[in-house]
């Protein structure tokens, strides 16, 4: 397995290009079971779990191409030969639960294997299922797979989620565009993945009103069209390139940022004294003078301060002058990158939900273990900040959500070099 050795060098400046978002794309990618004609999504980011998704919709007979370097995802469904998404895959990525809603909606009948828990916490699916249900599906878990079928096609219904659930909504929202009259969803989503989803479906022939709202209300329509979309800006990939800066002082430009991709992270990065500034070529973030303030943080769904936000803030507030409480409300166990920083240096407790991190002078460089996603990434921002050397093992998490991250902070002045496992 590969390893990655930052060494702390001070000052960043220079711009980075920020990628289409992975969370999207992976929403985006099933909705080619919705139609037969082809689908094209541009500005796809190159990830291993974007690879994953290719494999899965292969495996069912959907055509998968990629062009220009991957950016471009070209996508035809229209000699599905099976409604059966594998555990071999499913197992490798929870969102391949995201097939469901599509095939049961245009085939009336679908099997997905129940993708298992996770590094993060239990992660069920009840919710999607639920959904599901609402709008006529009978569903019947056997064998570790959901067997789903809605014989005369799922109707249009009314379902309210009792928490909100990003991935759910999107298996909804896609099942409903073919479903048999209006679909109410009330306590959706609001991310701005789902608003892209929505887009694209719209694009697609979809009747939808209400995303990026709580109530997302479908009127279902017989088929749907081929389509081309540009996937929406990563805004996960956004906010951790903007906190380098952050963390080794200077100055970076992320290219494609918005404010409003982000605008809850954006107040907490100002309340801890940096200045965020957006232009037409991106967000500018930039750590002049002084300390970073402690700043307290509890995670929300959007418009909230993103839980997949959280690990890398954390490492930001290591060196913060002062103490800090971030507050994980999304996902239990999410505090595996707590231990990791621990090693370098800095000083965190963590009882139940709630991290309390005490600014210390500075962290120091040391081998450390990714353990998921974000915390792999959080874990090169604190060693970008170390004195000395840190290499963070276990990187495979980290190519499931960040393209080039080598290449990227090395434009910016970052020492850092990936070392092929054996
Ligand atoms: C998506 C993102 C992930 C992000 C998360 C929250 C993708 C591919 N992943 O994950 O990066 O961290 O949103 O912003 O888009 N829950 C249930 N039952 C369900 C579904 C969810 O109880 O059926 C719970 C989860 O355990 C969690 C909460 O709801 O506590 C939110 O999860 P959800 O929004 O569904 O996360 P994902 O869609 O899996």
């Amino acid at each position: 397995m590969d390893s990655i050795i930052v060494t702390g060098n001070g000052p960043l400046s220079g711009t980075i290009p920020i990628a289409g978002a992975k969370n999207a794309c992976l929403t985006l990618m099933p909705a080619t079971l919705l139609s037969d004609d082809p689908l094209t999504l541009t500005n796809a980011p190159r990830l291993s779990d974007i690879r994953t998704m290719a494999e899965l919709l292969g495996s069912l007979g959907a055509e998968v191409s990629t062009l220009q370097g991957g950016q471009v995802i070209a996508m035809s469904s229209h000699a599905l030969a099976s409604q059966r998404a594998d555990y071999d895959i499913v197992r490798k990525m929870r969102a391949s639960i995201l097939v469901l809603g599509p095939l049961l909606a245009r085939f009336g009948h679908a099997e997905v294997s129940l993708p298992g828990g996770c590094a993060i916490g239990a992660r069920p699916v009840d919710l999607h299922l639920k959904a599901l249900e609402a709008m006529g599906a009978r569903l019947d878990l056997r064998e570790g797979y959901v067997h789903a079928s809605a014989p005369g096609g799922l109707k249009g219904g009314t379902f309210e989620f009792p928490i909100v659930s990003v991935g759910a909504t999107e298996n909804a929202l896609m099942a409903a565009t073919l479903a048999k009259g209006t679909t109410v969803l009330k306590g959706a989503a609001r991310e701005p993945e789902i608003v892209d989803l929505a887009t694209c479906l719209r694009r697609m022939g979809a009747q939808i009103d209400g995303d990026g709202t709580d109530t997302i209300t479908i009127q279902g329509v017989d088929r749907l069209h081929g389509a081309t979309h540009p996937v929406v800006t990563d805004r996960i990939e956004l906010g951790t390139y903007m906190l380098a800066p952050a963390i080794c002082g200077g100055e970076v430009t992320c290219l494609g940022g918005r404010i409003s991709l982000l605008a809850s992270f954006c107040e907490k990065l100002d309340a801890a004294g940096l200045s965020v500034t957006e232009t037409a070529e991106g967000l500018t973030v930039a750590r002049r003078n002084g300390a970073i303030r402690a700043v307290d943080v509890t995670t929300a769904p959007f418009p909230g301060f993103p839980t997949d936000l959280q690990a890398q803030f954390m490492a930001l507030m290591c060196t913060a002058g002062g103490t800090s409480k971030l507050e994980e409300t999304i996902f239990e166990n999410r505090f595996m990158h707590a231990p990791e920083l621990i090693r370098m240096g800095a000083d965190i407790d963590v009882h139940g939900g709630v991290a309390t991190v005490r600014g210390v002078a500075g962290l120091k460089g040391a081998p450390v273990m990714a353990t998921d996603l974000r915390a792999s990434v959080s874990l090169i921002l604190a060693g970008l900040a170390a004195e000395g050397e840190t290499i963070v093992n276990r990187v495979y998490h980290l190519d499931r959500g960040y393209e080039h991250v080598e290449e990227k902070l090395r434009a910016v002045g970052a020492l850092i070099e990936r070392i092929p496992g054996r």
